[in-house]
């Protein structure tokens, strides 16, 4: 899967590709990523992407010469991208849209800045606008590192093992149940007796509870679309 990453801030992507499983699925050719610097394709000498708002009002906004000279330039070289624009009018992001976007073969994420973008842009030539979350962020480069991470967890091959990505949480529309490893006992805190036993059925309804339990405090809004068998429901009862 290609990713193109289109910013003014390059230097942000530096260390986040080079580490972790996403460089190791850079170094084994699993994922691709570009970064492209936006005032590569300013035109004036000074390499302005910015202008003041029509209308008045506080910032600056992306112009749409430089945006679309670059959008332009990645659209023409195949495969045909997805193009995404980062910002917090966007669609809320979450974890069934990073695996619907995994199935498309390229990316381009446009990082925005400063107040945002000129709307000719963002009405036509861009396919999705998308938000991390609730909050202003200073741009978009963090939040294009997340859907980047997000997805690129779907790519088959980038976390070794399958099942672990099937198994986090949201990937059954509930939070992740609590993890232990050695010691048994810790401060005189003990592992639950339940994950010692040895009966994987136990442990696995178990963790099924408490994972239902920790969604019903902490998210209950997600119990509403998770797929529940008659016991989650009896036990969601009690
Ligand atoms: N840019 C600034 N804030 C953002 C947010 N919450 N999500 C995506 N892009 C952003």
């Amino acid at each position: 899967m290609i990713f193109d990453i289109l910013t003014i801030f390059p230097e942000y992507f530096e260390s986040p590709l080079r580490v972790g499983l996403l460089g190791k699925a850079l170094e084994r050719g699993l994922l691709k990523v570009r970064v492209h610097n936006l005032r590569d394709f300013a035109t004036d000498k000074h390499r302005t992407v910015d202008d003041k708002p029509f209308g008045g009002g506080e910032g600056m906004l992306f112009k749409p010469e430089p945006l679309y000279r670059a959008l332009e330039a990645l659209r023409a070289e195949p495969p045909s991208p997805w193009v995404i624009y980062l910002s917090p009018q966007g669609r809320r992001f979450n974890h069934r849209l990073a695996r619907e976007l995994s199935r498309k073969e390229r990316l381009v994420l446009l990082c925005g800045r400063y107040e945002g973008i000129d709307e000719r842009i963002r009405a036509h030539f861009v396919d999705e606008e998308l938000s991390i979350g609730d909050y202003v962020l200073f741009g978009g480069e963090v939040a294009a590192l997340v859907v980047l991470e997000a997805v690129a967890r779907w790519v088959p091959g980038v976390v070794g093992c399958e099942d672990s990505v099937k198994r986090d949480s949201f990937a059954e529309g509930l939070l992740k149940h609590p993890q232990y490893t050695r010691p048994r006992e810790f401060l005189g805190y003990r592992v639950p007796e339940v994950l010692l036993s040895g009966d994987h059925a136990r442990v696995e309804r178990w963790r099924r509870e408490r994972s239902l339990e920790i969604t019903f405090e902490r998210r209950p809004d997600l119990l509403r679309e998770a797929r529940l068998s008659p016991e989650d429901r009896a036990f969601l009862r009690e």
